[in-house]
C-alpha cells in the first residue's frame, strides 16, 4: 500500500487540466451492455474504479481496450451466458450495481452480488430494485446475490423514487430504454452525470426526455446501436482543486472543466473569500489570505454536493470564525473529522451537523484515508498544514483522482507518493 507525504504551507500557482468524470464514465461503460457492437469513449479518466468497471465488462464477455490518451473501446457483441457480477468485483465498487438495468433490458435477467455497505453508509439499492419491479421484473435475493428477471420483457410504467438516487435513476433509465412503452421517472436525480447518460442513450437511438429535471420520460423499445462519446469533465475533481487554491491562498486555473456544473461550489468558495473568474471550459480561482466561515449543507444537485463536503470542511477548519456543515445525503460521511482533529482542527459533531470552529493553523500528522472524498480532504488539509502530513491507505484516493500528486506538484505543492512499509 502507498501513502502520500505532503510538506504543507506552500501557495499553489498554475494550471491543472481536469480529467473526465468518474461518475459519468461508470454508467456510460455499463450502458454498453444495452446492445451489441463497438462503443468508443474519449476523455476517460485513468482511475481504479474505471478499471474495476471495465474488468466487470470483460468478465461478462465484453472486449475492452484501453487505447491510451483517455480512449477506451468496448465491444459487447458476445456476452457470456450467465453475465453475473461477482462478489469480488462488486465489493470493491458499489457502482457495479449499474449493470443490473442494462442486462435486464437486453437479456431479461441479471445477477449481482449485493454491494454491501461502505465507509460512508449502508447504501442500499432497494429503490433500484423497487423500480425494476415496477417495470415488471421479478427480484429474488439468495446467498448475498440479487437475481432480477423479466422473462416476458419489461413494460413502461411510472416509477416514483422515495428519495433522490443518482445511480438508481441511471439504472432505471437504462432498464426503461429496453421496456415496451413509456416510463416516467418521478423525483429523478438531476446530476450532470445523469444528463450525460441521457445524452449517450439518445446517441444510441433511445428516446430519453427531460433529463436534468425531476420528471424524466423514456419512450422504450427503440432500436439501439453503439455510440461514440466524450466523457464530461469531473466536477468533483474541479471542486477539490478549488479547495486546494482556497486553503493555500493560491491561484489556480482549471482547464477543461465545466463551470456550470460547479455553481453551488463556486458560490460557496466565493462566500469563503475566494475570487472566481470563469469561461466556457475554464475557471480561475484565487484563495484569500485566510478563509471566511460559511455554512454548508449538502443536498442533491444543483445544491452543494455531498462529494465536496469533506474538502470544504478542510478549508473551513482554517476559517476566521465558525461554520456549520450539514451532511444530508449520507448517514456516516464524517470519517475525515477524527483525522482532522489529529491535525489540530476544532470540529464538534452533533448528528448530521458538524460545528467547525476555525483555527489559526493546522499541523501535519499521520492520518488515515477511509473513503475517496475523505482522503481528498486530508490531502487538501495537508497542503496548508505546517510540517509533514502523511495520508495512508491512498488506494481510496486512486479510485477517484487521476494522478492527484502529480497534478498538485505541477502547481507548486511539495507532495509525493511513498511505499507504506507499515500499512496497518
Ligand atoms: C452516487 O452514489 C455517486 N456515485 C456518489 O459518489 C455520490 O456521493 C452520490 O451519488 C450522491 O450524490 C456514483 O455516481 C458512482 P445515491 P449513489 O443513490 O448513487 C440512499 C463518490 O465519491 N439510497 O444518490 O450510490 C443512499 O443510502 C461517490 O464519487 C437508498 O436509501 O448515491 C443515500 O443516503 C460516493 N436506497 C442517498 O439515497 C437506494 O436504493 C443518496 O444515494 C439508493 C440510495
Amino acid at each position: 500500500m502507498d501513502k502520500i507525504v505532503i510538506e504543507g504551507g506552500r501557495r499553489l500557482e498554475g494550471e491543472i487540466r481536469i480529467a473526465g468524470a468518474k461518475n459519468a464514465a461508470l454508467p456510460a461503460l455499463a450502458a454498453t451492455l444495452l446492445c451489441p457492437g463497438r462503443f468508443a469513449f474519449s476523455n476517460v479518466p485513468d482511475l481504479k474504479d474505471v478499471d474495476t468497471m471495465t474488468e466487470l465488462l470483460k468478465v461478462m464477455g465484453a472486449d475492452v481496450k484501453k487505447e491510451g490518451g483517455g480512449v477506451v473501446t468496448v465491444d459487447t457483441e458476445n456476452l457470456t451466458a450467465d453475465c453475473e457480477a461477482p462478489y469480488d468485483l462488486v465489493r470493491t465498487m458499489r457502482a457495479s450495481c449499474l449493470v443490473l438495468g442494462p442486462l435486464l433490458a437486453r437479456l431479461g435477467r441479471s445477477r449481482l452480488s449485493l454491494p454491501g455497505g461502505c465507509a460512508i453508509g449502508e447504501r442500499p439499492i432497494n429503490l433500484h430494485l423497487k423500480g425494476f419491479q415496477t417495470l415488471g421484473a421479478e427480484i429474488s435475493l439468495e446467498e448475498g446475490y440479487v437475481n432480477a428477471s423479466a422473462p416476458d420483457g419489461l413494460s413502461g410504467r411510472k416509477v416514483y423514487f422515495d428519495l433522490v438516487t443518482v445511480t438508481g435513476t441511471e439504472n432505471l433509465m437504462m432498464a426503461a430504454v429496453g421496456a415496451k412503452g413509456t416510463t416516467i421517472l418521478e423525483n429523478a436525480a438531476k446530476e450532470p452525470e445523469v444528463v450525460f447518460l441521457a445524452e449517450m442513450l439518445n446517441k444510441m437511438g433511445a428516446d430519453v426526455r427531460w433529463a436534468g429535471t425531476d420528471r424524466m420520460v423514456i419512450v422504450g423499445g427503440k432500436e439501439l446501436r453503439p455510440a461514440e462519446i466524450s466523457i464530461i469533465p469531473d466536477r468533483v475533481e474541479t471542486g477539490t482543486f478549488m479547495a486546494a487554491a482556497a486553503i493555500t491562498g493560491g491561484h489556480l486555473r482549471l482547464a477543461g472543466c465545466n463551470p456550470s456544473h460547479v455553481e453551488a461550489v463556486t458560490l460557496k468558495f466565493a462566500e469563503m473569500g475566494c475570487k472566481v473568474a470563469e469561461g466556457r471550459d475554464w475557471l480561475e480561482i484565487t484563495g484569500p489570505k485566510r478563509p471566511q466561515p460559511a455554512d454548508v449543507e449538502t443536498n442533491p444537485y444543483p445544491s452543494f454536493p455531498t462529494d465536496m463536503q469533506a474538502q470544504a470542511m478542510a478549508v473551513l477548519a482554517l476559517a476566521d470564525g465558525a461554520s456549520v456543515v450539514t451532511e444530508s445525503i449520507f448517514e456516516n460521511r464524517y470519517m475525515h473529522v477524527a483525522e482532522m482533529w489529529r491535525m489540530g482542527a476544532n470540529i464538534t459533531l452533533k448528528g448530521k451537523n458538524a460545528f467547525v470552529h476555525g483555527v489559526e493553523k493546522l499541523s501535519g500528522a499521520q492520518v488515515m484515508a477511509t473513503d475517496l472524498r475523505a482522503s481528498a480532504s486530508l490531502v487538501v488539509a495537508g497542503l496548508a498544514a505546517s510540517g509533514k502530513t502523511r495520508v495512508r491507505r491512498v488506494y481510496h484516493l486512486d479510485r477517484g483522482y487521476e494522478h492527484i500528486e502529480e497534478k498538485l506538484r505541477k502547481v507548486g505543492a511539495k507532495i509525493f507518493r511513498q511505499r507504506d512499509k507499515n500499512p496497518k
